[in-house]
């Protein structure tokens, strides 16, 4: 039961979980609190691009103190993508929806190659120790739109929706489950598994950080969590930052 390793606070409203985290742990009120909300107001995510909710989808947050674990923050988002994808591919199953789950570098999940959940890690500093924070938000009830992207919610595929409180359930129990594999077997098992649910080796797909956009055959990510592809030169091109996009599109 994931609430016997963590502390759960439920806001009715907020700016953003990922904020009320860091504001705690700069009070030094800190080390493994979910922060659940209702309804976030200034929500945001990746590039601090604005994240809407939307009444009735998921918003959390998941507050770790990360001394033991700074180095390898970034492969912490791969251990929550997996949650994710089985939580997600779990409920699609037991209602018999057919769909396509996929797992898209960095932080993302997809269905039907429409975005249904993003993932975000944050951290910080203070008086010495390092804080993780781990921001979660999910489509379940409304899909808000975001500027060039498709996106998509569990209502939109026709499923009976289950709540935000529920879903943060499920969610934790399979975060406890990923994040006990990833300390005690490493990131090896984690990169395997994110591997089998993401584009397949050899695929066509776009890279951009925004300011640059790379076309190239999709390898696989490395023990860092960078994404590796195969340039049409034949050099391997790696990145740690930026996002990548199925196929050749105009960014
Ligand atoms: C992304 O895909 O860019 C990441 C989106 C992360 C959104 C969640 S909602 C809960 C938490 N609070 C925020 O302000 N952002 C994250």
């Amino acid at each position: 039961m994931w609430q016997d390793q963590y502390r759960l606070l439920i806001f009715d409203e907020i700016d953003s979980t990922n904020q009320e985290a860091l504001r705690l742990a700069k009070n030094g009120i800190c080390q493994d609190l979910v922060i659940f909300a209702k309804n976030q107001t200034d929500g945001y995510g990746r590039s601090k691009r604005p994240w809407q909710s939307g009444e009735g989808n998921l918003a959390m947050s998941i507050l770790l103190k990360s001394d033991d674990f700074s180095k390898v923050q970034s492969q912490l988002s791969f251990v929550v993508g997996l949650s994710l994808y089985d939580v997600i591919g779990r409920i699609l199953s037991t209602q018999n929806i057919v769909a396509e789950v996929m797992l898209k570098w960095p932080n993302d999940l997809m269905i039907n190659e429409a975005k249904i959940a993003g993932i975000l890690l944050e951290s910080i500093k203070y008086n010495n120790i390092k804080y993780l924070v781990i921001g979660i938000g999910v489509n379940l009830c409304s899909a808000p739109k975001i500027e060039n992207r498709q996106t998509t919610s569990l209502n939109n595929l026709g499923l009976k929706v289950i709540s935000a409180r529920e879903l943060l359930d499920l969610i934790m129990n399979s975060f406890i489950y990923y994040n006990d594999l990833w300390r005690k077997q490493g990131f090896g098992v984690i990169r395997k598994l994110w591997l089998e649910k993401t584009f397949k080796t050899g695929d066509l797909v776009t890279f951009t950080d925004g300011s640059i956009k790379i076309v190239g055959h999709f390898l696989d990510i490395d023990s860092e969590g960078a994404v590796r592809m195969k340039l049409s030169s034949g050099e391997i091109y790696s990145k740690t930052s930026g996002e990548v996009f199925f196929g050749e599109i105009d960014v």
